[in-house]
């Protein structure tokens, strides 16, 4: 693999977020999150950019270095923000890449602001780009950018991934402009793809609407080769590991319990405050689990973080409103004074406070009704090193493909969910071993570091 090659990453958001505090000047701070962590040493290594949005409507900051990185930030207008990201990124295409687990909008208005913020992000990696780079882009923000990116500069490698689900034909069919689309994807050399599923439905989207031929993983488009394969993506294992068992959040967990009850049992889960998430669906079975006094309040707790995301869209405020609405009225039946039955924190942890809710939780629930892959199910995984806690997993995470050990439910079958979260609560602590070494030994074998220097690999290569 030539590493020598300048590399290039296009993602929607830039690795960076503003912070500003009381009496200081706003400053710029890494943001949280895998993606960050694995691409930033690579990036060093090459003499790398990042070409993405600063997360704000207005005008863009100039070009800046962060942490040896240089960062090209793409200014918004307001109306932008709402056409392309808001309204086109996430009430069209997100929830038609998860199953239609709500009705995605389809407005050609919307779709002209996708296409001229796709045009923006492939304009100025044409301008920053060295010549003959490699150039990765990232996620359903951005499927035009490949095809535009190679249009303007032929001399790149241009590769793509996309970390959420993608949908079998007969969804991605509904898209007015699905053609449009394909062809934009398949601008690229390497395209990447959460699970085999993934790859397939995109194999087959390219032949039927993108014009490309083939069956295997590599694809003709005209003259080019494109390969169509999956990355499934991972955590870096080993920092979580070994923030686990510090100090200071073994006694952070420590405190957790004491304070939840150290005689009542565990039950976690931690979300972006989806409606894909299925948080409202395990609320429901927790409180049949309760209403059918398989479940004692007084002996069980249930912990829900949910983390803020994209408040100024329709769906999400809905879901807020309906979450809440079940904490609420969870509370109100099942708690007594000093006891509450659900913990509702509607913010983002610190990775210490994260490790910590791991490791104090016996079980972790994650039942998404379609995700692309779930790195909470691997984070937990990874952060318990004593291999106790049992996790709860639904079949329609991609994260369920390789953690066959975890207890899997179909989250749109109620009982199914009870009887599982039962279950987990119920398994000896024998059993929570045998399972939770089989989930560490797979989630260990591969850490987001291998994942992306396998994707540059095979992009390069
Ligand atoms: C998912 C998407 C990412 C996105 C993240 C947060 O993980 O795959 O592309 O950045 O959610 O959502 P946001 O809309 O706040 O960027």
């Amino acid at each position: 693999m030539s590493t020598k090659k300048s590399l290039v990453v296009v993602a929607n958001r830039l690795p960076v977020h503003r912070v500003s505090s009381r009496g200081q000047r706003a400053r710029w701070e890494t943001s949280p999150g895998g993606l960050v962590a694995a691409l930033t040493p690579i990036l060093k290594g090459r003499s790398g950019s990042w070409v993405g949005w600063a997360g704000t409507a207005g005008g863009a900051p100039r070009r800046f270095t962060h942490q040896g990185i240089a960062l090209h930030p793409i200014g918004l207008s307001r109306q932008l923000v709402e056409g392309f990201y808001e309204r086109f990124s996430n009430r069209t295409l997100w929830p038609l890449y998860h199953d239609v687990v709500r009705r995605p909008e389809f407005h050609r208005g919307w779709w002209k602001d996708y296409r001229e913020a796709n045009t923006r992000f492939a304009e100025m990696t044409a301008k920053v780009a060295p010549r003959r780079a490699t150039v990765w882009v990232h996620d359903y923000q951005l499927q035009l950018v490949p095809q535009l990116l190679r249009t303007l500069r032929p001399d790149l490698r241009i590769g793509y991934f996309l970390h959420i689900p993608f949908p079998p034909l007969e969804l991605l069919a509904q898209l007015p402009w699905r053609r449009e689309l394909m062809e934009g994807l398949l601008g690229a050399d390497l395209i990447g793809l959460q699970t085999k599923d993934d790859a397939r439905n995109m194999r087959r989207a390219a032949v039927r609407l993108g014009g490309a031929h083939g069956r295997g993983e590599d694809l003709a488009v005209g003259e080019r080769r494109v390969r169509v394969a999956a990355y499934p993506i991972s955590i870096d294992v080993a920092s979580f590991e070994t923030l686990a068992d510090t100090p200071v959040v073994l006694a952070k967990s420590f405190a957790f319990r004491r304070r939840l009850g150290l005689d009542r049992q565990v039950i976690l889960g931690i979300d972006r405050l989806d409606y894909t998430k299925g948080i409202d669906t395990r609320l429901r079975a927790y409180e049949e689990l309760l209403a059918s006094g398989r479940v004692d309040p007084a002996r069980a707790v249930f912990v829900q973080v949910a983390v803020p995301s994209r408040e100024r869209v329709e769906e999400y405020a809905e879901i807020r409103e309906e979450v809440e609405g079940w904490v609420g009225r969870i509370n109100g039946r099942f708690s007594t004074v000093g006891l509450t039955t659900v913990h509702y924190l509607r913010r983002s942890l610190n990775p210490e406070d994260l490790v910590a809710l791991y490791r104090a939780a016996d079980v972790m629930v994650v039942t998404p009704y379609r995700d692309g892959m779930n790195l909470v199910a691997k984070e937990y995984v990874a952060s318990r090193t004593d291999n106790t806690g049992a996790l709860v997993l639904s079949e329609f995470a991609g994260a369920a493909r390789s953690l066959t050990a975890a207890l899997q439910v179909n989250p749109h079958d109620i009982d199914g969910m009870e009887d599982t979260i039962h279950r987990a609560m119920h398994l000896t602590v024998e059993e929570q071993r045998q399972r939770m070494r089989s989930l560490r030994r797979v989630v260990r074998r591969h850490n987001v570091h291998d994942w992306a220097n396998r994707f540059l690999g095979d992009l390069t290569g």
